[in-house]
């Protein structure tokens, strides 16, 4: 039997992340909104693209959550976008109640999904997924540091002249200006990008890496990234979909693990099909244990501002 994504929020994001699943055909997609006619629409031409690009899922567009039901994943991405001057703190009033409504009635019609939420402030708003749906802790997963990482492998990449799928390198902790791109951990193809790069190069990529969704925000002023938000919450979902045990940097519930308990912060989790198969803990040095210990006390002010 063909899987089943639902997309809540037929928005930049969901609509993207609607492209991606349908071309990669990692299943059937449900894209679902309150807006009446958008969600049908964008998936009806969606849908019309099949033929050319050769991909054997089906895309429909809905307002009604019975259309998502027995979905194997979950996508939120309902809610708010900056605009320049705003952060993702600001967003978090509306969007936890709008997260909190889309979260209820996707456990309802897919009790055994998979929940992967994407809208901001992330952080708090996995938490708040996991708190309305009632889901185990390890199916629920948040989106960012696939695109963190991402936008952190590019930066070294454009540095280094080489190609950007040679260069590994993660992003850890909260989806914030304080986010953690390791430096000692990143390589390319296994040759230390200390070796490759001045500390004061690398630097620069650090901070450009924290601080990449603002400078998309400021170019766009309307709205903010979408391409590769909606890519890499599909690359998990594929994960999920595949039983592939990708390893990917995503926003957890941790329990002790990297000496933080009680919410969700980005680690690297291996993926299955029933979502997070385990968290891969290391020894972390005592600058990057800091600021995850900083991530922490940020996200636990988030998650008191949602009131759950
Ligand atoms: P958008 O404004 O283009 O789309 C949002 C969509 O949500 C709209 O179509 C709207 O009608 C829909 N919506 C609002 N309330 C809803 C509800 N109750 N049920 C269903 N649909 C509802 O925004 P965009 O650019 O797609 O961003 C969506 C969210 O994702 C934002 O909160 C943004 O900050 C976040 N985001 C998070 C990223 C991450 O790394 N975690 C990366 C990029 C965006
Ligand atoms: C980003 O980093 C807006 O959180 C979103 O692009």
């Amino acid at each position: 039997m063909r899987k089943k994504i639902t997309i809540i929020g037929a928005g930049n994001v969901g609509a993207t992340a609607a492209h991606w699943a349908a071309s990669r055909g990692i299943g059937d997609v449900v894209l679902l909104d309150v807006v009446e006619g958008v969600p049908q629409g964008k998936a009806l031409d969606l849908s019309q693209s099949g033929p050319v690009d050769m991909f054997p899922g089906m895309v429909m567009g809905s307002n009604d959550y019975a259309d998502s039901a027995d979905s194997d994943v979950i996508i939120i991405t309902a809610g708010l976008a900056r605009k320049p001057g705003m952060s993702r703190d600001d967003l978090l009033a509306k969007n936890v109640s709008i997260v909190k409504s889309c979260a209820e009635q996707a456990a309802i019609h897919s009790p055994d999904a998979v929940l992967i939420v994407v809208t901001n402030p992330i952080d708090a708003m996995v938490y708040t997924g996991f708190k309305v749906s009632g889901f185990p802790k390890e199916r629920v997963l948040g989106m960012a540091g696939v695109l963190d990482s991402a936008r952190y492998r590019t930066f070294l990449a454009q540095a280094l002249g080489v190609a950007p799928r040679d260069v590994n390198a993660m992003v850890m902790g909260i989806h914030g200006d304080n986010m953690i791109p390791l430096i000692r951990l990143a390589n390319v193809s296994g040759v230390p990008v200390t070796d490759l790069l001045s500390a004061d190069e690398l630097a620069a990529i650090v901070k450009r890496t924290q601080t990449g969704g603002a400078e998309i925000v400021n170019h766009l002023k309307t709205g903010s990234a979408f391409y590769t938000p909606g890519l890499a919450a599909v690359e998990m979902a594929e994960a999920v979909l595949t039983d592939s045990k990708r390893v990917l940097p995503c926003a957890a519930y941790l329990e002790g693990e990297f000496g933080i308990s009680g919410c969700f912060l980005g680690v690297p989790v291996v993926i299955g099909e029933k979502g997070i198969e385990r968290i891969l803990e290391f020894d972390l040095t005592d600058d990057e244990k800091a600021a995850m210990l900083e991530s922490e006390a940020a996200v636990h002010v988030q998650m008191k501002a949602t009131g759950l």
